[in-house]
């Protein structure tokens, strides 16, 4: 670990309310010695859109139109690997799930293609941003930072998308062919392919090493924080009695953010990356968080789900804006993408919906998700102390794909389809144009 990153929550005891204190000192400190004033305009909030810019409204405002053009002639899928070509994808770097991520590994619903594949987002016409360019992303992963994704299932989801966007500039770890039954917490990565073109017109930081550097890190994390520390803040605020079990014995996936805090800021040439890219919601269940079930509430429960969910994410703002303050290199930023609910009976959906549908059954605690966005959006919002936390309401494009789905439940969304390849679209121009003091 970096010895310059003195992280203030080591152990597990999380004094609430000292640490409160402590960070309002340290956040007045802060603004003082820097401009409200820009913190305010990068949300779009006071000033009208300058030229190139677009705020995440105004990127989600938009709707789903045909594709003018298709990258293929063919009309009918007959293989696995004819999906690729509905996509336009030469192959994807990954080989997690291959056609699993790809949606095409169920004969069944070939016939979801084309369909799924001829749509493209039109965003709302506040928007102006640059199309998607592989080498311009790539530029930004190398010369800016590369990006570490922290979230669950659906951020692998989009970690095996920009496998696909990138390639063949990029070759994936691990390789799941040869190790397929690595377990889910295996961090995944994404490195510039030493035979890539676009080497040569790259300008790499010092100590940058094609072979070893990532340009993105996935790691499996469900609910952002472990379970001690949510255990611990469930004791402080609502003192259970000592038999008391938070936790059901349903498996989930986390990490602490002292973990992947110390992954974030690991030098060259073991990491380079320039931004965090978190997103949580759908493990923060009655089902996992069993102590908190009441089968006797009309809401079961989701009530406390919500109540410690806001609880949890305040700790771990506080936690991550003091990790980048004490790392001397502020720099760095922390995007967190809005979480989405899936589409019930999405496998009879065959095109985009242009107004979002009210939920029929309410499967899961996805008609909560709203809420649970709303929540984070408001923890992080200005005019809070988070400056490098910035929350992005861009999930309507996913609302409105039914027909975007894996082939074996809801949830889980495609390559290909244009929603995971949307997200890498919009933090690539966020990042590199709503937060241009980020570039170094
Ligand atoms: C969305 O777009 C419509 C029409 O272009 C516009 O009237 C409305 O103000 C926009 N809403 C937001 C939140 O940008
Ligand atoms: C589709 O077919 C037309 C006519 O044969 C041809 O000109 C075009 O190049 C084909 N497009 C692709 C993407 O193969
Ligand atoms: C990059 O890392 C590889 C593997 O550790 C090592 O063999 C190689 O010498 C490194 N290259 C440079 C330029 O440091
Ligand atoms: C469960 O919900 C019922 C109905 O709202 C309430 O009376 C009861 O106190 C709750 N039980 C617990 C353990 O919170």
């Amino acid at each position: 670990m970096d010895a310059k990153v003195p992280f203030g929550l080591r152990g597990r005891t999380i004094k609430l309310i000292g640490l409160g204190a402590f960070v309002s000192l340290l956040l007045t400190l802060y603004t003082y010695s820097s401009s409200v004033s820009s913190t305010v305009s990068r949300f779009g909030f006071k000033t009208p859109p300058a030229q190139g810019s677009c705020p995440p409204r105004a990127w989600a405002n938009g709707s789903w139109t045909r594709k003018a053009e298709l990258p293929t002639n063919l009309t009918r899928m007959t293989k696995s690997a004819d999906a690729l070509e509905f996509m336009g994808y030469e192959a994807c770097a990954s080989s997690r799930e291959y056609w699993w991520h790809l949606a095409a590994d169920k004969e069944e619903q070939w016939d979801r293609f084309p369909g799924a594949t001829s749509w493209e987002w039109t965003p709302g016409d506040d928007c102006d941003i640059r199309p998607f360019a592989r080498s311009a992303l790539l530029r930004h992963l190398v010369e800016d930072g590369g990006w570490l994704l922290i979230g669950d299932s659906v951020t692998e989801n989009h970690f095996f998308s920009l496998s696909c966007l990138l390639y063949p500039d990029v070759r994936a770890t691990p390789d799941y062919n040869l190790n397929p039954y690595l377990d889910r917490a295996s961090p995944q990565n994404l490195y510039l392919d030493p035979n890539s073109e676009l080497i040569p017109y790259l300008s790499f930081p010092p100590g940058f090493n094609v072979s070893t550097t990532p340009l993105v890190t996935f790691r499996r994390v469900d609910l952002l924080l472990d379970r001690p520390e949510i255990e611990d803040i469930y004791h402080e605020m609502h003192h259970p009695p000592p038999e008391f079990n938070l936790f059901s014995d349903e498996a989930y996936w986390s990490l602490s953010p002292r973990d992947y805090m110390e992954i974030f800021y690991r030098p060259l040439p073991e990491g380079n990356y320039g931004t965090l890219i978190v997103s949580t919601g759908g493990h923060w269940t009655t089902t996992l968080l069993g102590g908190l079930r009441n089968n006797t509430a009309a809401d079961n429960g989701i009530a406390a789900v919500l109540e410690l969910f806001q609880e949890s994410m305040r700790v771990w703002a506080d936690e991550v804006q003091q990790a980048i303050w004490h790392s001397g290199d502020t720099s760095k930023q922390v995007v967190i993408r809005a979480y989405l609910p899936g589409h019930e009976d999405c496998h009879s959906q065959r095109q985009p919906w242009t107004e979002y549908q009210p939920f029929r059954w309410g499967w899961y605690n996805w008609p909560d998700i709203k809420d649970f966005n709303a929540i984070f959006e408001e923890v992080v919002a200005p005019p809070s102390p988070y400056r490098n936390i910035h929350y992005l309401p861009i999930d309507r494009p996913a609302l409105l794909r039914p027909d975007a789905h894996a082939t074996g439940d809801c949830l889980h969304i495609m390559s290909g389809a244009g929603v995971l390849e949307g997200w890498s679209h919009y933090i690539w121009h966020y990042l590199t144009h709503e937060l241009p003091d980020r570039i170094r």
